[in-house]
């Protein structure tokens, strides 16, 4: 099954796919790895790894139309069946959306639908809640809404700050997607409504 990974930044999220494809774990090939912006870590790890790297700077199109469209086409041109949202930044429209039904899956550091949006690990600090997260959800046109797939637990600590809970989680991170993509790559994921039946 060959899936395209889009990211925005340091790409540990992308890595851990790399690494569990790797290891055999992920049953999975990534077709191509496409960035919104050109200087991201990210694609520097997806050549390393011999993946086509494509970036589509967002401020070089006129339009989100026209970075959708082109993002559209990059995932389509490499054959892309399933689009990974790792680290990436942009929302996307309901339009995009809407050619990719239930094909596209995101991790968010959140325990949603707590904490949505940017800086989910410090708005979950400021919140003074105690157990913390992230969550791995397929898309729909809402932001950080479509139906969960799984959630890891993370205790938020006395003496955290935003980077030490942010980097526990993102340990769990590191697990939860690749163990989304292998319930997917597998077929084991049913969707219901809005719930997500996890076949054995
Ligand atoms: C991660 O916390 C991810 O959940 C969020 O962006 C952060 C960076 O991800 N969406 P990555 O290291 O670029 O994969």
């Amino acid at each position: 099954r060959k899936i395209g990974v889009l990211v925005s930044g340091r790409g540990s999220n992308l890595q851990s796919v790399l690494d569990r494809i790797a290891d055999g774990y992920l049953p999975l090939e990534i077709a191509v790895v496409i960035s919104d912006k050109a200087d991201a870590y990210a694609l520097e790890r997806a050549e390393k790894a011999g993946i086509a790297a494509v970036a589509i700077p967002r401020k070089e199109c006129v339009s989100k139309e026209e970075f959708e469209g082109k993002i559209d086409a990059a995932l389509r041109a490499h054959g892309a069946e399933l689009v990974v949202l790792a680290g990436f930044m942009r929302i996307l429209s309901g339009n995009f959306v809407n050619k990719w039904t239930q094909k596209i899956i995101n991790i968010h550091p959140a325990l949603l639908p707590s904490f949505p949006g940017l800086d989910a690990q410090g708005q979950a600090l400021e919140y003074g809640v105690k157990i913390a997260g992230c969550t791995v959800h397929f898309v729909d046109e809402g932001t950080d809404s479509g139906p969960i797939i799984l959630q890891k637990p993370v205790p938020v600590l006395n003496d955290d700050t935003e980077e030490s809970l942010a980097a526990r989680i993102l340990v769990e991170e590191h697990k939860a997607m690749p163990e989304a993509l292998r319930l997917w790559a597998l077929g084991k994921l049913e969707i219901q409504g809005r719930r997500v039946i996890v076949h054995p």
